[in-house]
């Protein structure tokens, strides 16, 4: 076939365009598009990562300009290079349905159960036209890791159930003496809003799920009006709450949690409560998961050169999960959101590298780097 100059161009510039698209990537790049093996940037907001037979899969909000559409899924062997394997639970147009378009889904996390051979997905669900007020945990479950999933229910959990670590008496005893506080962190510490949901349930909003050693999961999430997290056991099939539960931090306002686990004990990774804009990050650890929890501060270490932000606006970014570095004890991928509210599916991502020092959980600023980056680690523990 003849070709003229015109079209040996446009064919080069295919060629160079197809390659570019398909190129691999072998480091995490923060802050800036983050594209998935098609050249698209990721749509997996508020995300969580499930490790699976030598596969990752990312789960995240698949945002348009605003609030999620459903949950997307991105499949990876390398976790630099993502598959788009599509929505894996997508709001619907049934009037009055928990999910119907317009609600607002947050945070979803997937976790295996080994017993039942299910994928468990657990999110934060808030019903059509009704804001923030419903504070919802809701669950999904899949057969298979890309869906896909089919959508349980959603419910305020522990409705009637006075937490491990503070029981109805102890509530009692210590809300008769320090009364009319006056303080919304005082109100949150001493367990007003706590003792106000036990009959309709407590709130469930910010969430992520654990699965310890033993196989136990946990479903922990902000609650009592984002004043004090709560960690959930869940039942052997992950699809309900057993009722144990206990409060971390009372009255200190942490959103956006993750944890980890570093030789037998636990660490979390959250946010204050300032909705999309950045805060300090803070951190906790504790020798069980049911506490007690010793707060740490701000774990985050070196500056971010695209925003000159640092660790007290966390880079400009929020937390979302701790992905364990398989091979790597007590080392991290740290994930973070960096919201875009006027235009939520361009937000953008911070993965970074984060570690456990002398009993702290550390997270360090690098804006282009690749897991060996910890091999080169000088950790004391
Ligand atoms: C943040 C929260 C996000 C989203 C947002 C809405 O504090 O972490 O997941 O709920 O508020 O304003």
């Amino acid at each position: 076939m003849y070709m003229n100059n015109k079209m040996i161009v446009c064919a080069v510039l295919l060629v160079s365009c197809f390659f570019s698209v398909v190129s691999a990537s072998d480091s995490f790049v923060s802050y800036e598009l983050f594209p998935d093996t098609a050249g698209e940037h990721i749509n997996a907001h508020g995300a969580g990562v499930l490790e699976r037979e030598g596969e990752y899969y990312l789960y995240g909000e698949c945002k348009g300009r605003g609030n999620a559409r459903g949950v997307s899924c991105y499949k990876s062997t390398d976790l630099y290079n993502w598959e788009n394997m599509g929505m894996v639970l997508t709001t619907v147009d049934t009037p009055g349905d928990d999910i119907e378009r317009g609600c607002i889904i947050e945070r979803p996390k997937v976790i295996y159960n080994a017993k039942t051979g299910k994928y468990v997905m657990w999110f934060h669900l808030e019903l059509r036209g009704r804001g923030y007020a419903a504070a919802r945990t809701a669950v999904a479950v899949s057969n298979s890791p890309v869906g896909p999933f089919e959508y349980v229910k959603s419910f305020r959990p522990n409705s009637g159930i006075w937490p491990m670590n503070y029981p109805e008496e102890i509530y009692k005893a210590y809300s008769d003496c320090v009364k009319n506080s006056g303080s919304w962190m005082s109100d949150g510490d001493i367990g007003v809003f706590l003792a106000r949901d036990i009959k309709p349930g407590q709130m469930a909003r910010d969430m992520t799920l654990f699965v310890d050693d033993n196989g136990k999961a946990y479903n922990i999430h902000a609650s009592e009006e984002n004043q004090t997290l709560h960690i959930c056991e869940l039942t052997d099939d992950y699809l309900g709450f057993t009722g144990r539960y206990t409060r971390v931090l009372a009255g200190m306002s942490n959103e956006a949690p993750a944890i980890g686990k570093y030789k037998g004990r636990y660490y979390l990774l959250s946010s204050g409560c300032t909705g999309w804009a950045p805060n300090a990050a803070r951190s906790a650890v504790a020798p069980t998961i049911w506490g007690p929890w010793r707060y740490e501060g701000n774990p985050c270490d070196g500056v971010n050169p695209h925003n000159k932000l640092g660790p007290d606006k966390t880079w400009g970014g929020q937390s979302t999960y701790l992905l364990p570095v398989s091979g790597k004890s007590g080392c991290f991928v740290a994930m973070f959101d960096v919201w875009r509210p006027r235009d939520q599916k361009d937000s953008r991502y911070l993965w970074l590298p984060a570690y456990i020092n002398e009993n702290k959980l550390v997270v360090v600023w690098q804006g282009d780097w690749s897991l060996d980056w910890f091999d080169r680690l000088d950790r004391k523990n």
